[in-house]
């Protein structure tokens, strides 16, 4: 089976860098878009190939969602041999409870959906639920680019340092990049007020004086971010804050709540396009490398437990 990679519109810039630290040629392949919204993406040549198609599901999520699962539906019916779903950022994974009456479990539902289009394995990168592997009925390889991402911060390591979880589920990520850092962790408790609206209510840990790395998984309206920042500062830690997140989704007024914050550095990676052309001094790590390395062996059917999350 040759190794083909097949781009949706959702980032053609990572499908390209990907294509090109493999060495293989991007699939041609288009998407139509009908006057109602309709999409219909279109893909040639893929007859008994391993097709690895590349397309995160950022904003707009849902037709993103829509154009992988038709580009999936597409490889398949054109024959392809193995289909994998290249998903670094894969929306809906907040929705992995529900945490009130009336509510859908989105992940789940999407979940179904990725596999019933014809998908042989996902790959996703720091998803946000842990558990969104038992959600599939195949295979889930959750990649991790906090090691990269640690790697860019390592400048900013001084012996007075705090990484902070921006609220409790970030506890573990907090603590991977506190133990590549040689740091200790704090934390601070979050409540959720609605979809743009958060209240960071307390710093559990020492950030008085000290220097403070602020970590998640995602960055979307940058409510999270601003709250623990404005929280951190209220508590006296030293106004040169950086903050890293995997994926830099920056929807709502994300930019201008970001630029109004003394930040020292916000580093993400490019899990979701148009990072690089934002109104914000954002520092890109790259996972194009971390990408490459993981299609280059599970085509060649090699393991790759050294880059998965929990590894
Ligand atoms: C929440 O649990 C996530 O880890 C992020 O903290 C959150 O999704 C960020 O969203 P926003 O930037 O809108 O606050």
């Amino acid at each position: 089976m040759s190794l083909r990679i097949a781009s949706g519109t959702a980032n053609r810039a990572l499908a390209s860098k990907v294509s090109s630290a493999l060495g293989a040629d991007p699939l041609a392949g288009e998407v139509e878009r009908f006057p109602d919204g309709e999409l219909r993406p279109v893909v040639h040549g893929v007859r008994g190939d391993d097709v690895f198609v590349v397309q995160p599901t950022g904003p707009p999520v849902s037709d993103h969602l829509v154009e992988l699962l038709l580009l999936i539906d597409a490889c398949r019916r054109g024959g392809a041999g193995r289909v994998t779903a290249i998903v670094p950022y894969f929306g809906y994974a907040r929705q992995d409870r529900r945490s009130r009456d009336g509510q859908a479990i989105g992940a789940r539902v999407v979940a179904t959906a990725v596999a019933s289009a014809g998908a042989d394995r996902l790959v996703v990168v720091d998803p946000h639920t842990a558990g969104l592997e038992a959600m599939f009925a195949i295979p889930v390889e959750a990649l991790t680019a906090v090691p990269a991402i640690a790697n860019a911060l390592l400048p900013d390591v001084t012996p007075d340092t705090v990484v902070v979880a921006p609220d409790l589920g970030a506890v573990k990520l907090a603590e991977r990049y506190a133990s590549l850092l040689g740091l200790p962790a704090v934390f601070v408790r979050k409540t959720r007020v609605n979809g743009t609206t958060v209240r960071a209510e307390e710093v559990v840990g020492q950030v008085d004086g000290r220097p403070t790395i602020v970590v998640d998984d995602m960055i979307s309206t940058g409510g999270t971010i601003e709250a623990t920042v404005r929280l951190l500062l209220d508590n006296g830690a030293r106004l040169d804050v950086v903050v890293a997140a995997t994926h830099g989704l920056f929807a709502g007024e994300a930019v201008e709540r970001l630029a109004r914050l003394p930040l020292r550095r916000l580093v993400v990676t490019d899990s979701l396009g148009g990072v690089e052309s934002l109104a914000l001094p954002v520092e890109v790590s790259s996972i194009a490398p971390l990408l490459a390395l993981t299609i280059g062996r599970l085509h060649r059917d090699e393991p790759i437990d050294d880059l998965l999350a929990g590894a």
